[in-house]
């Protein structure tokens, strides 16, 4: 670790999780294509995230991240990056005025291609090929070509992040985000369910007190906030030679930043210290964050932080905990308590996701989402226990109305999930379950600060 760091000091580790390319002149004639193509993002956004993350980390804030497990070329359409951005806002709306707290917005969008996988190869009918690592390694198809890696499909997801990009902004800047428009941003398919009928009535309140604030002067055109939002990207930092091309020197800073998102993250699957990903990481100086499962000990939890975050600079990183509903009593609280006695500033978020997957009988996989809300649940009680911060969560969601995930008061039934199955990996919320998700996080902050409240009053009497 004490070595020098370079963006390419990570090809003399140990790899895990990136591909072999048949053709080393193509992979590097795509890597010196991307090194041509401008950032897709500039430091001074990534150091804005940063200081949004280090509000999060001292409770003054919460952080939403969500989207797609895996982007795909195939779903590539404007209607599917609005639906997302639009139920990522019913989600921040229903948690900052909900729970009166200030929401800092990351998509796992507009980069979020690459994907670990638990196993080299799978096998169909006795035929065994590679395993599809995400539309920016391989292809989805279950034939030999469409599995080898092919390194131009990095700048094809390049271009596409770059084009989501360019919407997310003009989205989040152009008016679409208006608070104003709450009401427009509802998905045809929440309409009905008891989460429609809960955002209507926030709707109302809130447009109640948008028409008092325009009374006190107060309008879209005087006030950007109510116009317009902040949005940032964020993908699993998988690909290293994609990363590696888009990382650039900042010239105001003279610092490294991995310039292909605002923030970065390490998954499960390549955390390991002395490993190519945290090299990589720990040199560029975007927010970053890891992924930590219930295998984690304390003392590893340091290590990382102190290999990723050495100055111990607040809002720098963040760690997403993928316990299991099961687990997380147990696995949670050894962490927090290791970061408290090292005084480690770090924001805790919580995936319900990835360590509660399960094979549904049809074959799919899918999660409960009873199990879910059940892994937000106890990561908001232990962090009461013990005195630190729910700062964030951490899911896959999308805007289309499809049946990955099993449950919610829409409920979508194990023999209903072939109906509109389309991840191309791990099974996502539909709207009206993240939207459900969202009042589950709202009230658990909102009794969590009533909590407060009523402590610093008993403190101050
Ligand atoms: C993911 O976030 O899609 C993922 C693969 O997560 P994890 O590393 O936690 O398994
Ligand atoms: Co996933």
């Amino acid at each position: 670790m004490a070595e020098p760091w370079t963006p390419e000091s990570w090809r003399s580790k140990t790899l895990h999780q990136v591909p072999t390319y048949p053709d080393a002149a193509r992979l590097a004639g795509a890597e010196e294509t991307l090194r041509t193509f401008p950032p897709l993002v500039f430091a001074g956004e990534a150091r804005r995230l940063k200081a949004s993350l280090a509000r999060v980390a001292d409770g003054r804030a919460f952080l939403l991240q969500g989207g797609d497990c895996a982007e795909s070329f195939a779903e590539f359409r404007a209607n599917n990056i609005r639906d997302t951005f639009r139920v990522m806002l019913q989600m921040a709306v229903v948690l900052t005025y909900g729970a009166a707290v200030p929401v800092v917005k990351v998509g796992r969008m507009a980069g979020q291609f690459a994907k670990p996988r638990s196993a080299d190869t799978e096998t169909i009918d006795g035929i065994t090929l590679p395993s599809y690592r995400g539309d920016i390694i391989n292809g989805i198809d279950f034939t030999p070509d469409s599995r080898i890696p092919d390194p131009e499909r990095m700048v094809r997801a390049y271009n596409q992040s770059a084009a989501t990009l360019n919407l997310l902004r003009a989205f989040a800047q152009g008016g679409y985000a208006d608070l104003h428009k709450v009401h427009q941003w509802t998905l045809g398919c929440v309409t009905g369910s008891l989460q429609g009928k809960l955002y209507e009535d926030l709707c109302n309140r809130l447009s109640e007190t948008l028409s008092f604030m325009e009374a006190c002067g107060m309008t879209s055109e005087t006030t950007p906030q109510i116009r317009e939002t902040e949005f940032f990207t964020s993908h699993e930092a998988l690909l290293l030679p994609y990363e590696e091309a888009l990382t650039r020197v900042d010239s105001t800073t003279g610092d490294w930043y991995d310039c292909s998102a605002h923030m970065l993250w390490i998954g499960e699957r390549t955390r390991q210290l002395d490993a190519g990903h945290v090299e990589f990481l720990r040199g560029v100086r975007n927010p970053i964050g890891f992924k930590a499962g219930p295998g984690m000990s304390g003392d590893d939890l340091l290590r990382l932080i102190d290999a990723l975050n050495p100055d111990n600079e607040p809002g720098r990183l963040t760690i997403i905990t993928r316990m299991g509903a099961e687990k997380i009593g147990e696995s949670l609280p050894g962490l927090v308590r290791a970061a408290a006695r090292e005084g480690r500033s770090v924001v805790w978020s919580c995936d319900p996701m990835h360590a509660n997957t399960v094979k549904a009988a049809g074959g799919f996989k899918t999660r409960e989402f009873d199990r879910i809300l059940a892994e937000v649940r106890a990561f908001f009680a232990v962090h009461k226990a013990e005195g630190s911060h729910a700062g964030g969560v951490h899911f896959e969601m999308t805007g289309q109305d499809v049946t990955e995930c099993v449950g919610g008061t829409k409920a979508v039934t194990e023999a209903r999930l072939g109906d509109r199955y389309h991840t191309h990996c791990d099974p996502r919320l539909n709207a009206t379950q993240a939207l459900e998700l969202a009042f589950l996080v709202a009230d658990q902050l909102k009794a969590d600060r009533q909590g407060d409240q009523a402590t610093a009053r008993v403190a101050a009497r």
